[in-house]
């Protein structure tokens, strides 16, 4: 038979054969069987080689490395075909890169929260909560709030019309986080060291740095000797971590009726200052109002605007951004 011939059929065959295997197995049965080293059918077409006359042996080289290469690639193409992952459904090619799914994030004030249990975590704090809905007497009372403060007015607060049927007594949406400080201190005894982190409520005529609903981060150490010292440095560390080595923190003498003494605590923002906070150290109604001895243990307590801090981080001028839902602010953060 024409030795071209033979290779040619050598081919068809082993193209026949490739087609034909369905898994990994039958092609490498296939393999072997053509293209082995040892017994594969190209030997018969080497020894042809190998026995063509000198004038054959140009063309009938050329046709075995045509042939040869022709299989292995076909051999490849199979090998490959049989490796990619199969469809389950038809028409659906499985082996595409899918369509871009826009992946959420979280919200920017989540973010603050996180870092901020963060940071003051590692000063030993723990993390408290309390409920939103309030009675008097954690919201006020306890506090050393009286009945007749004017922060206790119907209007400065969110009080409950039908709430208060159920509890007995007045209920609000609390305006101060530091009701957790009386609810802390109620079940645990000194040393105490907790944040409480969470929305607070105020009828708050709405603009670009107030909003009727904001977050607080409460704070509060009590212990046997508690200083002032202790507590600026606290927050100075705070608010610096947070807000980076060139922001300046501002301490003004103000009062609080739970706190004595108290200060306002402002922070630097472009030419001027910002509040972020009121703190001072506990006052000695508060600590008798929850069973412990003034003059066995001091504290400090603070509540920072959480909202604040975010602005100056990100830059951003307006509160009710944070509340819009708009995706294009919050896909920033
Ligand atoms: N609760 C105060 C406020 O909301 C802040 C504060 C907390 C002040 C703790 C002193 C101590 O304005």
């Amino acid at each position: 038979m024409d030795p071209l011939q033979q290779y040619e059929d050598f081919a068809n065959a082993a193209l026949t054969a490739l087609s034909a295997a369905t898994d990994t197995a039958a092609v490498e049965a296939a393999r072997i069987e053509f293209l082995g080293k040892k017994s594969g059918r190209i030997k018969t077409l080497q020894d042809l080689l190998g026995k063509a006359t000198a004038e054959q042996r140009p063309a009938l080289g050329a046709k075995f490395n045509e042939v040869r290469q022709r299989v292995t690639a076909a051999l490849e193409a199979r090998q490959q075909e049989l490796a990619k992952p199969k469809a389950s459904l038809t028409g659906i090619d499985i082996s595409l890169p899918g369509e871009q799914i826009r992946l959420g994030r979280r919200h920017p004030l989540t973010q603050t929260m996180d870092e901020f249990r963060d940071i003051i975590g590692r000063m030993g704090f723990t993390v408290a909560y309390g409920p939103e809905l309030e009675d008097e007497w954690h919201n006020f009372e306890a506090l050393n709030i009286p009945a007749d403060h004017p922060a206790r007015d119907p209007l400065e607060n969110f009080y409950l019309a039908t709430a208060q049927a159920v509890s007995g007594g007045p209920v609000l949406l609390r305006s101060q986080t530091s009701t957790v400080q009386i609810r802390v201190m109620e079940k645990s005894k000194p040393p105490i060291r907790i944040v409480s982190l969470g929305r607070v409520y105020r009828p708050d005529t709405i603009d670009a740095t107030h909003s009727c609903m904001f977050h607080q981060m409460e704070g509060l150490m009590i212990g046997s000797d508690v200083t002032m010292a202790q507590l600026k440095t606290t927050l100075r560390l705070f608010a610096t971590t947070y807000l980076g080595r060139d922001v300046t923190i501002r301490f003004r003498p103000s009062f609080f009726p739970f706190t004595e003494p108290s200060v306002e605590v402002d922070m630097s923002w472009g030419q001027g200052w910002m509040e972020i906070g009121g703190a001072g150290m506990v006052d000695p109604n508060v600590l008798r109002a929850v069973g412990f001895d003034p003059e066995e243990v001091s504290g400090f307590a603070f509540g920072f605007g959480i909202e604040r801090f975010c602005m100056r981080r990100h830059n951003i001028k307006d509160i009710r951004r944070f509340t819009e839902n708009d995706v294009r602010f919050l896909s920033q953060f």
